[in-house]
């Protein structure tokens, strides 16, 4: 079993990660470990028709954000690595600065002093310098920075195409492989 840690915060778009925690779901061999900020939560409950304890229970191990004698908090504790989708830039800078001040940013903390792998999938728009320089300083550290950008060359029909594609580019630095038909396969 591969465990991948899921860090939920609280920019809009939480659709993005409860997509992720379904897509993981479907694969036979991950054992997902999940914690959502409060903010995160709130967002759930603003901006769809899910419940945040609906999520939590789709996840093999689900932890509160302040629960930081977890498993997750340890290097100790072997995982793949960790994915924070949607990132506000609170928890982009929290990350960017070593501030382990709750479960997301102290198991984003443990993936980069362990060097495993740390994607993140910063949400904001505009983009100020702080943002930038976070992004740019995590980069540099080995971090995986894919924002939630849309493409289209797949001729997405629906939101839901838009954010499968999102998940296969994430997926894709794990090598599991999902979402085949939103890759560019040349322009036959
Ligand atoms: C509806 C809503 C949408 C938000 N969207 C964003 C966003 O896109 N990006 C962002 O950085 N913060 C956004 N925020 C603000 C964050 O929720 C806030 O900064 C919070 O402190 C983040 O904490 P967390 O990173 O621990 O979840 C939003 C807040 C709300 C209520």
């Amino acid at each position: 079993m591969k465990r991948i840690v899921v860090g939920i915060s609280g920019s809009t778009s939480v659709i993005y990660g409860i997509r992720l925690i379904q897509t993981l779901k479907e694969q036979t061999d991950i054992e997902i470990h999940l914690v959502m900020s409060k903010w995160a939560e709130e967002n759930i409950r603003i901006e769809t028709n899910y419940l945040p304890e609906d999520i939590r229970a789709m996840a093999n191990r689900a932890y509160l954000p302040n629960e930081m004698d977890a498993s997750i908090a340890s290097g100790s504790f072997q995982v793949e690595g960790m994915i924070i989708l949607p990132c506000s830039m609170k928890t982009l800078s929290a990350v960017a600065n070593g501030y382990s001040n709750n479960l997301i940013t102290r198991a984003a903390d443990v993936m980069i002093k362990e060097k495993r792998l740390l994607v993140m999938s910063p949400r904001e728009t505009p983009l100020s310098s702080i943002h930038l320089e976070n992004m740019l300083r995590l980069s540099r550290l080995g971090v995986c920075i894919i924002p939630p950008i849309p493409s289209f060359y797949s001729h997405p029909k629906s939101i839901d195409d838009l954010i499968r594609h999102h998940i296969m580019k994430i997926l894709d630095q794990f090598k599991i492989s999902v979402y085949e038909s939103c890759r560019w396969k040349g322009n036959l």
